[in-house]
């Protein structure tokens, strides 16, 4: 049911700060200050490598994933789209473990993958919203998000709950083999505690998001740039402004636009920046001033001190909360479903049901 939203869509984006808290729940004991996952019965300690496959904004879960694992617990990851790695004869030496992410639990490309990896003796762990599903049943370590059924085609709430699981994942490996103290992972826990009073923050902004699509409209061309485990909400963004308005958008690595996609800019293709405040602030800023030095027009997201240093000289600015750079990228999903949402009902677009999209992709 839709109750009074419009959408399903807008619905789910508003559903993020109770679904990503129940999500943590299952992941977390917050009162002891320590992140807890089902019982493993293998040695996780012993994984010296990650494998991570999946497709569409299942995989830009798993890019924020990469960072944090090899931060964290300081494991070498790999990440394929789940059609490539199926055909690029991969090395998957034994002791590693295999991470298939999917809302769905039923990608065809991601599941044929998973049963590559077990029979070639990985570990198999999934992160599914789905839990009947095929990877469900197919997994050694099942992760479930609690994401609830996900009816708009364009993925909004699952995501969220896919990057709360990852973090927990990464957290807890990290703790098994003994790369983060006590303390430290009791400072991971609070900030993934204040997860939901973060995002319901985020929403807050949701008429000033509303009032800023009129400026996407009529572009032909939107950039999203980011940096670090950003970058792949820059690629989210993109995406999701792609699938439900149809303009086309391009998510780039903000320290990449000199090195070709800078060519573009001109003051008729809006770049969206998203920059929160933290060790990477300066330098997506500093790539900002040279899109706008050659007549970029930026949406620059950031929190309220990044915005005071930052925000002048751009069309628009969209402010979140204050937040560790560790939750960032589930808050800063919040603006980017939003302004994609409101640019296609903008544009009088099927939002729920884009055109040549379904909900579940089953073939390859
Ligand atoms: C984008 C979207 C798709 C899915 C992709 C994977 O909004 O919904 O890109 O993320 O098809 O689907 P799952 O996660 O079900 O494997």
């Amino acid at each position: 049911e839709k109750g009074n939203y419009r959408h399903y869509m807008l619905k789910e984006i508003f559903e993020q700060p109770t679904v990503v808290a129940q999500t943590l729940r299952s992941y977390l004991r917050p009162a002891e200050e320590r992140v807890a996952l089902p019982q493993i019965d293998f040695d996780i300690s012993a994984i010296d490598r990650v494998t991570i496959v999946a497709c569409g904004t299942s995989y830009y879960a798993g890019m924020v994933a990469k960072y944090w694992f090899e931060q964290f617990a300081r494991v070498p990851v790999d990440i394929d789209f789940a059609s490539e790695f199926r055909y690029r004869d991969p090395v998957l030496n034994p002791g590693g473990l295999a991470l298939f992410i999917s809302q769905s639990g039923e990608t065809a490309d991601t599941l044929a993958a998973l049963k590559h990896c077990k029979a070639n003796g990985q570990v198999i762990a999934a992160v599914v919203n789905v839990p009947t599903s095929s990877m469900a049943r197919e997994a050694d370590l099942l992760l479930p998000t609690h994401a609830g059924p996900e009816i708009g085609v364009a993925s909004t709430k699952a995501f969220t709950c896919q990057l709360a699981v990852l973090a927990a994942l990464a957290a807890h490996l990290a703790v098994k083999k003994g790369r983060l103290s006590r303390e430290e992972e009791a400072e991971i826990v609070s900030h993934l505690v204040e997860t939901p009073a973060a995002l319901n923050a985020a929403l807050d902004h949701d008429d000033a998001i509303a009032a800023i699509a009129p400026l996407i409209v009529p572009a032909r061309d939107v950039l999203y740039l980011g940096r670090g485990a950003d970058f792949p909400l820059a690629l989210e963004g993109a995406l999701k402004l792609k699938e439900i308005s149809y303009i086309h958008a391009e998510g780039y690595a903000s320290g990449e636009m000199k090195h070709g996609p800078i060519a573009l800019i001109d003051e008729h293709v809006p770049v969206i920046v998203l920059a929160p405040s933290g060790p990477l602030f300066e330098k997506t800023v500093s790539n900002m001033q040279e899109v706008q030095a050659r007549g970029g027009k930026v949406v620059l997201i950031s929190d309220a001190a990044g915005i005071a240093e930052a925000g002048e000289g751009c069309m628009a600015t969209i402010e979140m909360p204050s937040v560790h750079p560790l939750i960032a990228p589930l808050v800063y999903a919040v603006p980017v479903q939003l302004l994609a949402y409101h640019v296609a009902v903008a544009k009088g677009t099927d939002v729920d049901q884009p055109r040549n999209l379904a909900k579940s992709v089953t073939v390859e």
